[in-house]
């Protein structure tokens, strides 16, 4: 049987003293099981308060959601992958969609993340995912290739090897409107197929995001080709987490 992983990206919420609530109910609410791991991706400021309370339990990793790849200096308003480590993070978002279409980031600049954080022996989790009109234009594999290529090119299969990564057709962030499980998994199938054009042996995970909630999370795990999901809005509730 796969593991799945389930990943929270909390996004521009819960700051310190909510997200210590959360991690208080959600240790009295959950128990560690068997083939599943999971991550939360708190804001920065958060970090530290949440990867204190989480990093107890074995099953569970906090990361970042964003990192910049020099190791220090005159960056007003980033935050390294060290400074991301000392406070508790095990790895960080790379290149999610909200990073590259509000922020601006390039396919070039998620490699540099990626590559910062393998070097500290951390763990990316590489976004991609295409926009309405280039899916409606037939352009969603050769987009998401094109983002995997810029983030992961080069890499040997032991680097490889520690990358998870994430679909999240932008479309479905945010809106209500997921892709159906049999569209997420054509669209993975063809990543696993980039992967390993790229060198990768074994099966990466990859997950599916994009308005996944507790009535559709089901469907889209039941397709062997999805690993796990990576959570927005339905993730900020210890309860329904
Ligand atoms: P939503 O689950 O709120 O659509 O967000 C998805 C996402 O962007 C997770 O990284």
């Amino acid at each position: 049987m796969r593991s799945l992983v389930y990943a929270a990206n909390w996004k521009m919420h819960l700051p310190p003293a909510e997200a210590r609530g959360f991690a208080a109910r959600f240790l009295e609410l959950t128990r560690p099981a068997e083939g599943r791991e999971l991550w939360f991706f708190p804001p920065a400021v958060s970090l530290e308060t949440t990867a204190a309370a989480l990093n107890t339990r074995p099953d569970i990793r906090v990361g970042a959601q964003d990192v910049y790849w020099e190791p220090k200096g005159a960056f007003t308003g980033a935050t390294s992958v060290a400074l991301a480590s000392g406070a508790g993070a095990s790895g960080a978002l790379v290149g999610h969609s909200e990073r590259r279409h509000v922020f601006g980031e390039t396919d070039a600049e998620t490699g540099l993340k990626v590559r910062a954080l393998l070097g500290a022996g951390m763990v990316p989790m590489l976004c991609v995912g295409e926009k309405l009109a280039e899916r409606e234009a037939g352009q969603t594999e050769a987009v998401v290739r094109r983002q995997l290529h810029a983030g992961l090119e080069g890499l040997d299969a032991a680097a490889l090897a520690r990358v998870l990564i994430a679909y999240e057709p932008v479309w479905a962030i945010g809106t209500g409107r997921n892709a159906t499980p049999p569209d997420a998994a054509v669209v993975h199938r063809s990543i696993r197929k980039d992967l390993a054009a790229l060198g990768a042996r074994g099966r990466l995970p990859v997950l599916y995001g994009g308005s996944v909630n507790k009535g559709n999370v089901l469907g889209l795990l039941a397709e062997e080709e999805v690993d796990g999901v990576l959570v927005g809005g339905a993730s900020l509730d210890p309860e329904g987490w």
